[in-house]
């Protein structure tokens, strides 16, 4: 079972349906943000007098909050992997909920207690994944994912599915509305790709590419290709953007964007795909061959439907 949840109050009771729900939300949750299904984390439901302790302890702010997360690494630690290993499992970190706080919100909004719990819950494994809502797209992108998750558990919360992708991407209203769904801003992702391809270094194929990945955080990371006199040197826009996108401390990517002129299908090469896939099997491909003008919308899932793993 990928949650292990204790419960360290006793003011709240701790309902068979609330158990229930967190037990299938922990599945929906990995499979979401393409976590493996072996990934463990520790739930922890407390009283305001506890979680206020936790709040003052690791953020300096003397005051109860409704839930907290504690990632057992940080991007950069030395020697830490993602996802982390604590011996032969994969523990991702421990989720903080105050059942006192999240008691209040549910009668605030008008809704069971144990869909706040299950949303607070989803709120901070996203946060263990390497979502953030510090800027305005990582928070669109967190909420959508939390709409999805919730969308998987819980019958009341369920919304339109994803359209199906086809063979060719998607174009117009079924791609806006897919990206929608995601929470992801196409035309600011494909402006960033657009301007990293005036950088490319391409003086052997003349075919210039821009990228722009969309990390979980919401932040955006470039990339142009990068070609060499010897040919098989050759650095993809993607990979390139990749790169940047692990030294700022991403753990995931959400999305990313490939442009460059011309015939022809301009979708990442198999070597690219792959590159992706580490970082997001179920990542969003977005692809345009003019500026401003239409574009296709493929998951990297269709793209690449069984990636090499270890
Ligand atoms: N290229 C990319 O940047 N991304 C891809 O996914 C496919 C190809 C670059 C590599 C090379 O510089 C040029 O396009 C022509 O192959």
């Amino acid at each position: 079972m990928p949650l292990h949840v204790s419960n360290l109050q006793d003011s709240i009771a701790v309902s068979a349906e609330l158990e229930k729900l967190l037990a299938r939300l922990g599945a929906k949750a990995l499979a979401a943000v393409a976590l493996p299904p072996q990934t463990e984390v520790g739930v922890a439901l407390m009283d305001d007098s506890r979680i206020g302790e936790l709040n003052r302890a690791y953020r300096g702010i003397d005051a109860p909050t409704d839930v907290l997360a504690f990632p057992l690494s940080e991007p950069g630690e030395d020697g830490e992997r993602w996802p982390p290993e604590r011996e032969e499992e994969h523990y991702l970190g421990d989720v903080a909920v105050s059942l006192e706080t999240a008691a209040r919100q549910a009668a605030a909004q008008g809704h069971p207690l144990e869909r706040e719990v299950a949303y607070l819950v989803a709120h901070g494994i996203l946060h263990l994944a390497g979502y953030d809502h510090e800027c305005e797209q990582g928070a669109r992108l967190m909420r959508a994912k939390e709409e999805e998750i919730l969308a998987g558990v819980d019958r009341a919360a369920a919304r339109p599915r994803l359209p199906r992708t086809t063979k060719v991407g998607r174009r117009g209203e079924k791609a806006r509305a897919y990206l929608a769904l995601q929470g992801i801003d196409a035309a600011e992702l494909l402006g960033a790709a657009w301007e990293a391809r005036r950088y490319a270094h391409a003086p052997y194929s003349g075919f210039a590419v821009g990228a722009a990945l969309l990390g979980r955080s919401g932040a955006i990371y470039r990339g142009c290709n990068l070609e060499n006199a010897s040919y098989g040197l050759t650095l993809c826009a993607e990979r390139a953007a990749l790169a940047q996108a692990v030294l700022g401390g991403e753990r995931g990517v959400a999305a990313v964007a490939v442009v460059a002129r011309g015939d022809g299908l301009h979708a990442p090469c198999g070597a690219c795909r792959q590159a992706l896939a580490e970082f997001g099997p179920n990542l969003t491909v977005i692809t345009q061959k003019k500026e401003g003008g239409d574009f296709l919308v493929f998951s990297l899932a269709e793209l690449l439907p069984v990636p090499f793993r270890l």
